[in-house]
Formats: structure tokens, sequence, C-alpha cells
């Protein structure tokens, strides 16, 4: 009788106390699910959408009524944010100007440290992002720069080359089909993408016959951010899973990509080292060698570790996130053909069909412009931002921000929020125009690069290859159905760290 006695004595504290753990919050934190010990809510939220993490956030806040909630991804406290104040604030204050330390961010390093860019805070990200930036400058990087555009028209002869001949080497294989005329995306475009920026990087470009191994860093870069999502997978809450499960984890195919990339990018580091001359300056890395061994003090980072995972941060975007953007932007020309004939229209007036579209002509090609910007509202292609960290304790919308809380201002329902939009389902680059048709940039309140001092470092590289590489594509080509091909279908892109369309061979007519 007092064994039952004490037995059920000890279920009901147990079950109270897992009832407070599962209710329990800071003090003054926003609304959201329970947690359970060791995920928190992470299941909960794959449960609602385990696809589209940043769309199952969104649910959880309409179920709470509250544009912002707090839950726990394992044992990380989480506010996300969905209303356009809340989004803004977040990105121009710099209390939320930290990164969480994701288990995803160390182990791109061997040695466990967290460097590079993108998951970096304090005094180190501060000085790598404005020497990188400021030098970078220099060689074209963040503005129009006549040199860098030859580069990039060169590339991008080179792909439509590719495109009307077929492959001429065995990595070109994986880009189009022999005879020509049917490219994979999102591939197709990003070695060109890359080689581009690589000009601005070190001076050089790789002729077609050499890009086999920038062929295969492509393909990693979009392996891995195609196997992480936006919290970091179960590896960021439980990374020993990765001994258990490192298939399904994601784990091999995210470390996969993480040694090529850095044994890639390290090699040509070492490189430019070993041939380092005071006398003469080569390119952007001869001026980082230099401010290495100036003996700066050790918290700006100045070293060989932190030189690589820089450039693998500046560089990582540019083999994979244009890709997929100006898929993306491939997808929707099919699913909106008229969209396509109006964007074709005006490059046949502009630009003719006697030369490839330029920067120059981007100003009196409003529509196409604003086709491209709506692409990016639409689509967009980090929905849940890279988190950001509260550095401190602090209050948001109301509540009690602990500091360490990861914060995400959702990108995505910023870009879906009917107060902003009224429309935001419809995919319509009028929206972008005034009554006479030009675009008007204070219409454009979308943020898929996001802001502050965070912004995305590449904001204007991108903008400017998604508006070559558009534009070449449609003065060129009319995207078709082979026999057997469907339509893209939206709801199968992929969900990771951004958003990717799944591979999909296209089929191109010339005009
Ligand atoms: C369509 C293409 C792109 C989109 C939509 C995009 C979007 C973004 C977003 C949303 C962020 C996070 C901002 C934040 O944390 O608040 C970001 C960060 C960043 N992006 Fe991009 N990006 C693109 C292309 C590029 C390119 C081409 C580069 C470089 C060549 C680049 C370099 C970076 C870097 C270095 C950061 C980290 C900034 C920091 O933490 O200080 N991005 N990008």
């Amino acid at each position: 009788m007092l064994t039952a006695l004490l037995l059920a004595l000890c279920s009901i504290i147990f079950l109270y106390l897992s009832y407070k753990y599962a209710v329990g919050r800071p003090a003054g934190f926003p609304p959201g699910p329970p947690r359970l010990p060791i995920f928190g809510s992470y299941l909960f939220m794959l449960l609602i959408d385990y696809k589209y993490l940043h769309k199952a956030a969104l649910i959880l806040s309409k179920w709470y009524k509250s544009d912002i909630i707090g839950l726990f991804v394992g044992c990380f406290p989480v506010a996300v944010v969905h209303n356009g104040e809340g989004v803004r604030e977040i990105l121009n204050d710099q209390t939320y100007d930290g990164r969480p330390p994701l288990f995803l961010s160390k182990m791109r390093d061997p040695g466990d440290c967290v460097r590079g860019i993108f998951f970096q805070e304090g005094i180190l990200w501060k000085e790598q992002r404005r020497f990188i930036l400021r030098y970078l400058r220099d060689f074209g990087f963040g503005r129009r720069f006549d040199q860098l555009e030859l580069i990039i028209k060169e590339e991008i002869t080179d792909m439509l080359d590719m495109i009307r001949n077929g492959p001429r080497y065995e990595h070109e294989h994986h880009l189009v089909k022999p005879g020509g005329y049917r490219v994979q995306l999102p591939l197709l475009f990003n070695p060109f993408s890359a080689n581009s920026h690589f000009h601005i990087l070190y001076n050089e470009r790789l002729a077609r016959s050499e890009m086999a191994k920038l062929v295969k860093l492509v393909q990693l870069g979009l392996q891995f951010q195609r196997n992480a999502d936006d919290y970091g997978r179960l590896l960021s809450i439980i990374p020993w899973i990765r001994y258990i499960w490192p298939e399904a984890s994601g784990y091999n195919k995210l470390n996969e990509a993480n040694l090529y990339v850095r044994a890639y990018f390290s090699e040509f580091v070492d490189r430019h080292i070993d041939s380092y001359d005071d006398c003469s300056e080569r390119n952007f890395l001869d001026l980082y060698i230099a401010e290495m061994k100036k003996g700066l003090p050790e918290e700006y980072g100045f070293n060989r570790e932190q030189f690589i995972m820089g450039l693998v941060d500046f560089s990582f975007p540019a083999f994979t996130a244009i890709g997929s953007q100006l898929s993306l932007i491939v997808q929707y020309m099919m699913l909106y053909p008229e969209v396509a004939k109006r964007v074709q229209r005006e490059i046949d007036e502009v630009v003719g069909s006697g030369r490839l579209p330029t920067l120059e002509d981007r100003k009196n090609m409003p529509y196409t412009e604003a086709t491209i910007r709506e692409n990016l509202r639409i689509e967009t292609l980090v929905p849940s931002n890279v988190p950001h960290k509260a550095l401190n304790d602090t209050e948001l919308m109301g509540y009690r921000i602990p500091k360490g809380t990861v914060i995400i201002p959702s990108l995505y329902a910023y870009h879906m929020d009917k107060r902003i939009w009224s429309d935001p389902e419809k995919f319509r680059p009028e929206r972008f125009l005034d009554n006479q048709g030009q675009l008007c940039l204070k219409l454009d309140v979308s943020l898929p690069f996001g802001a502050g001092k965070r912004l995305c470092a590449g904001e204007t590289f991108a903008r400017n290859m998604l508006f070559l590489m558009t534009t070449a594509m449609l003065q060129n080509f009319d995207y078709t159905l082979a026999p057997g091909d469907t339509l893209p279908d939206l709801t199968k892109n992929n969900s990771g760290l951004i958003i990717t369309p799944p591979d999909f061979w296209v089929q191109l007519k010339e005009r």
C-alpha cells in the first residue's frame, strides 16, 4: 500500500515537473508552443510543416495570435518575428547583430572554431567584414566597374556557346545535354557566376576546359545548402546524433561538402601565401596577406584559417545562391509566359539582338527590373534570414528577450504579409511600377538581402548578376517543354539554408 502511494506521489511530482518544464519560459518571453526535454519545440515545428520551417513558425504565430512567438530549439530560446515593424527593428538594431553558436557553424572548421563572416560576431566580424568589403570594392565588388562587367560578359558568352553547341568537356555534361539546348538547373548558372566572382578575388578565371573542380564545388555547395535548415537541423540540438545516424542526420552530406569547399579555398590561399612578394600586389588576396603580416591584434583575426573561411563565406553565395535565384526566376518565366514575353519585348526594344544586355541598359528596362525584384520577394531565397542573436537582455515588441536568444526576422512572413502587400500571393511585377510604367523604388519595400549592419555583403553583385544573366537568357532563348516535361511545381522546391529548386532539365528554343 505504502509503495503504491509513494509511486503515485512520484508520478504526480514527475508529471507536474514535466508540465512546468513544457510550458515554462523565461518571465515576459513571447507566447509559443510547449517544449519537450532535449528537443525543445523543434519536433512540434517538424510536425506542423517538416519541409518548410518558416511556414511552421508562421502557422504557430497565427495559432498564438501574436506577430512574435517564443519557442525553444533544443535548449536555445528562440524568438521569431512576423511583422514588418519587428523585422525592421531587428535588422536595424545592433543589439541583434549576434549569431548563435549553431553546431552547423562549428562543424565547418576542423578545429571546431567558428570562423568566417556568416557566423561571426563582435570585433572580429566587424574588422573582417570591413576589410574585405573595403578592398574588394577596388576590384569591382559592390559597384559598377567596367572591367568586371567585361569579364561577366565573357562568362555569359561562354555559357551561351555551351548551351548552343552542347558539352565540350566531361564536366559540362552536368550542365547541358549533347546537342545543346537542354540545360540542368539550378546547376547551369553557378560555375559562370563563381568564375566572375573569382576574378574579383584573384584576377584569374578558369577556362571552360579547366572547370571540372569548379563544377564539383558548385555541386557540393548546393549539397550543403540543401542539407541544412533554418535552425541547423537536429544536429544543432543533439550534435552527437551524427555518430548514430550520420546519413539521416545530414551530417555526412554536410561534412563531405565542407571538406571539399574548405580544401578548394585552402589550396589557392596557400598558393598565394607561398608565392607572396612584398613588392608586387597581384590581387585582393595579396592585400589580405599583407594585412596578416602587419601583426595586428589577435582578435582582429587576420590569420590563415580566418582568411580561408572568410573567402569561403564571401564566395559561397556566388556559387550557390545566385544560380538558385536565377532558377527560381526561370520557374516563374515558365509559369507566367506572358511576363516572359513582356520582358523579351523590352529587351528587343532596348537592346535588340546584336549585342548582350549591359548594366547601362538596366535603367531603360523597368519591367525587367521589376520582374526580378518581384521574384526576389515572392520566392524569398533566405526565408528565415540567417539567424541573429540578442547580444544583451533586451525588449522586443513588448516582450522580454534574454541575452543569447536566437532571433529570427522572418523575411518570408514579411514578404507574404497582406498588411504590406495586399495581394502577396500574386506574382505581379507591376507592383513596383508607377503610372508611367517606370520603376518606383519607394514601392519596393522588400528585404530579400536583409538590412542594417548585417545586410547581405553581396547584394550589388547579386543584383547585377541576376539582371545580366536573366536578360541574356531571355534575349536568346524561350523556355519550352520537351515531350514528357511538365511545368515546374513550386511546392517541390527544397528548403534548406536557402530555397533551391530540385535539379531539373529545361528545354530551350532559339528565338
Ligand atoms: C540572390 C542572391 C542573394 C540573396 C537573396 C542573399 C541574401 C542574404 C541574406 C538575407 C543575408 C543575411 C542578412 C542578415 O543576417 O540579416 C545574407 C548575408 C550575406 N550574404 Fe548574401 N545573398 C545573396 C547573394 C550573395 C552573394 C552573391 C554574396 C557574395 C558574393 C553574398 C554574401 C553574403 C555575406 C558575406 C553575408 C553575411 C553578412 C554578415 O553576416 O555580415 N550574398 N545574404
